[in-house]
């Protein structure tokens, strides 16, 4: 608990009154093993004396169930409060925050009592709204079970849900206390779900780490089969990598303020894919099918090599990934891009590949349809020759 001051008040010449804040938030990111073993203290200690809400998901329950309750009566010693949390893309919605809300309430939840995440990126950023919600904000712990957690979902500080037909139009920025990072997890999670994270892998080494990109080429068909078991260095440089990679490119900006991010690279399109498929297209399916879309957009004005493009799109289908959706309608992507550039405050800011593990940003205000049916061309199944790009930056720059 910390006594220092988290405020100071200020009188400015004018005689405006001004309220600074000093909040400094603190997020611990750890490694752990077999978490729900007795003996591993990791979670009993990040809980310490506090009587925590825990949330979890059904397959959390159907895998980990028995021995979470074991461990959680062992080590919680004033008790525990539980929430099994049923929700779906379709359904991460407000509605299930003031679920969660509601359970607290019930259960008495104190100011300082934590909200505990187990499951996929839709538990935590469902329980991380919540709790940046309830009682103007409680503490809460995330453990991700999925890929997708484990490599971003669960590690950055934001939290969403979907809204009025937009993908994550209401959320905060809510820091966990911990997050506790546990890759034994995905020995039970579907292939489908390993390779849907994987892509989220790929957004980052595509266009920051031409090393990771290298260990997916190589690994990643074999890492996705054996659900990260094999081969074993490459899981864990996967994990370390992408972990690692991804905090280094949130620390400089936490809270969003420079719009050119890339870590928005494969998140420019994906919310079309998402919302039009009705979320059959999962999360990280529409993060591969943006990468793909993106690298022929970045080969097709001449900013990246045939040669790398097609080596983008050959990671993507080892990974198991399409590249993109049968029934995508090029004017409905374009369109759905105002969208975009409404939350990235006017400018498209669009990330794009310029060589393996390097990128540029192309901040245009209005998106040539020709070109974007041009490289969408590319990514109809057959189509995945080389051929001449014809360069025209002037109609995108
Ligand atoms: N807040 C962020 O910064 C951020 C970043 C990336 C993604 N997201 C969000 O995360 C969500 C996608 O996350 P997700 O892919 O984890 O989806 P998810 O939470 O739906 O989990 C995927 C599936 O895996 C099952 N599952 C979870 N863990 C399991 C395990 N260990 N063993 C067996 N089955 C298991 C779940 O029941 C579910 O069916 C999207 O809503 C996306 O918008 C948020
Ligand atoms: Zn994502």
């Amino acid at each position: 608990m910390t006594t220092a001051p988290d405020g100071a008040l200020h009188v400015l010449p004018d005689g405006t009154l001004e309220l600074v804040s000093h909040a400094v938030r603190r997020q611990r990111i750890v490694h752990s093993t077999d978490l729900f073993a007795t003996g591993n203290r990791t979670l009993a200690d990040a809980i310490g004396d506090r009587r925590p809400l825990v949330i979890y998901t059904p397959a959390v329950e159907r895998w980990y169930g028995d021995r979470l309750h074991r461990y959680l009566t062992e080590y919680c010693p004033h008790g525990f409060d539980a929430m099994l949390l049923d929700r779906a893309e379709h359904s991460k919605t407000l509605s299930a925050v003031e679920m969660i809300c509601k359970r607290a309430a019930e259960a008495g939840l104190r100011r300082t009592s934590p909200m505990v995440a187990i499951g996929g990126g839709i538990c935590t950023d469902l329980v991380g709204l919540a709790a940046a919600v309830f009682r103007r904000g409680v503490p809460h712990l995330k453990v991700p079970t999925t890929l997708i957690g484990l490599v971003d979902a669960g590690i950055g500080t934001k939290n969403a849900v979907n809204h009025a037909g937009r993908k994550s139009l209401v959320g905060t920025f809510y820091p966990p206390e911990m997050t506790i990072l546990d890759p034994a997890f995905i020995r039970s999670l579907p292939r489908r779900h390993v390779a849907n994270g994987m892509a989220e892998v790929a957004k980052l080494a595509t266009v920051t780490d031409a090393y990771l990109f290298e260990v997916l080429e190589r690994s990643g068909a074999t890492l996705v089969r054996t659900q990260l078991g094999q081969p074993q260095a490459d899981a864990i440089a996967v994990i370390e990598r992408a972990v690692h990679g991804m905090l280094d490119e949130l620390a400089g900006n936490l809270y969003e303020h420079v719009y050119q991010r890339a870590m928005d690279f494969g998140h420019t399109f994906s919310p079309y894919f998402e919302t039009a498929s009705r979320h059959t297209v999962l999360h990280g399916e529409a993060v591969a099918m943006d990468i793909a879309l993106s690298a022929a957009l970045a080969a097709e004005i001449g900013i990246l090599a045939p040669s790398d493009r097609d080596r983008i799109l050959g990671c993507l289908r080892a990974l198991g990934l399409e590249s993109t959706w049968p029934g995508t309608d090029c004017h409905a992507l374009r369109d759905s891009l105002t969208a975009v550039r409404e939350h990235r405050d006017g400018a498209l800011n669009l990330c794009l590949p310029v060589g393996i593990g390097a990128h540029t940003f192309i901040g245009q205000h209005d998106f040539d349809l020709t070109i974007l049916k041009r490289a969408h061309a590319w990514l109809q199944p057959g189509q995945l020759v080389a051929r001449r790009p014809t360069a025209d930056v002037r109609a995108l720059s």
